[in-house]
């Protein structure tokens, strides 16, 4: 092949220091960028121009290669005479930007190449080589780096969390920002204190996912509470927010004795509160050492005792709340005021 034989011209009769001399050196160099980054599916330019001297240099070619493992893969050559080249892994994704080089004109000086839909594959050192003559070789590098935009998810550890009274601290919501390159960070944003453990891991393309558990004791105090996990990847910031779902037995507590209750006073009432998730499926209501009056209605969570007010009526009552996850009581007791006292 004449591109072969023009290239290996070079590297017999001039020295092999020559071939690869640093560019500057007689004026010619080959201009790139610092460094190159791009998202994967995008599209970016790998700028190559080359400052010929005066008087100029023949370009004879232009090669691009990838640097894997530290060996050069063809990507790309231009040829004033051949035209251009893309190895087979590149020909739906790279072209020279420059319409002159495509066009087989003789004119090299710009051979900028495009990738159209970047991979992370792609992440590589970049070199563009300028065989010229007389001076020999030129060549700079570039170095490609590809992102890529992780996601993330966040979500309760498990759909409803229980308040034990053993107080264990467990973990209540998970966030995760999958797949990064870079990795993505988390931080967390609640009135409720908790703790938080961040865990990073790489995947085998290379990628990130970064998982993030808060952890804290479920209690009635964190019922409804939310937590917010902040995201951040390259300076772009996501928020998502989860509402505590914790279940406890029922908080209970019994209203409706005023301290006034005087004999003949009509329908007094003692009731029931109880805070509890779920609800409270069933109240019942009892008189220490004794049994609950005749003349008491009981309804849901309401002791009505109807009539006027005896002596009969004293004691200690007694009201027992129960729901799924378990019973709790309260109690008053109950003094009649006489005519007397
Ligand atoms: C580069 O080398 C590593 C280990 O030496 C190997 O696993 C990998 O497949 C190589 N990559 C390519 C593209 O050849
Ligand atoms: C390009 O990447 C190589 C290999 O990772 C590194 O040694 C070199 O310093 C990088 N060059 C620049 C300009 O960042
Ligand atoms: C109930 O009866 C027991 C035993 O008869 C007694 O020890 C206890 O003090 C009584 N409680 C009340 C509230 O009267």
């Amino acid at each position: 092949r004449d591109i072969e034989n023009e290239r290996s011209l070079c590297c017999f009769h001039v020295s092999n220091a020559y071939c690869v001399s640093p560019p500057g050196i007689n004026g010619q160099t080959v201009e790139m960028d610092d460094g190159k980054a791009g998202y994967v599916g995008s599209k970016v330019d790998l700028r190559c121009r080359f400052k010929n001297s005066s008087p100029p240099v023949k370009i004879s070619q232009v090669t691009w290669q990838k640097l894997v493992n530290g060996t050069k893969q063809n990507v790309a050559i231009a040829n004033p005479s051949l035209g251009v080249s893309v190895a087979p892994p590149y020909r739906d994704r790279v072209t020279f930007k420059n319409a002159a080089v495509r066009r087989r004109t003789p004119t090299l000086e710009d051979t900028t190449i495009t990738f159209s839909s970047l991979r992370l594959s792609d992440e590589s050192t970049y070199i563009c080589e300028y065989t010229t003559f007389p001076a020999g070789n030129r060549e700079n590098t570039v170095n490609l780096t590809v992102y890529v935009r992780p996601t993330t998810q966040m979500s309760l550890s498990t759909p409803t969390l229980v308040a034990r009274s053993s107080n264990l601290k467990t973990p209540v919501a998970t966030c995760i920002s999958a797949n990064g390159k870079p990795p993505g960070t988390i931080r967390w944003e609640t009135r409720v204190k908790g703790e938080v453990t961040t865990r990073e891991y790489k995947n085998s393309d290379g990628t990130f996912t970064v998982q993030s558990d808060y952890i804290l004791v479920p209690s009635r105090d964190t019922h409804k509470e939310t937590l917010t996990c902040v995201t951040t990847y390259n300076e772009e910031v996501f928020t998502d927010s989860v509402t505590l779902d914790i279940q406890y037995e029922p908080d209970v507590s019994v209203d409706g004795f005023d301290g006034n209750w005087y004999l003949n006073r009509e329908n007094v009432q003692l009731s029931c509160q109880a805070d509890a998730n779920p609800a409270v499926s069933l109240y019942q209501w009892r008189l220490i050492n004794g049994s609950i009056p005749t003349n008491a209605e009981i309804r849901d969570n309401i002791l009505t005792f109807k009539g006027p007010v005896t002596y009969d009526l004293q004691g200690t009552y007694v009201c027992d709340a129960t729901n799924s996850i378990g019973t709790r009581s309260a109690s008053v007791e109950v003094s009649i005021i006489g005519m007397f006292t």
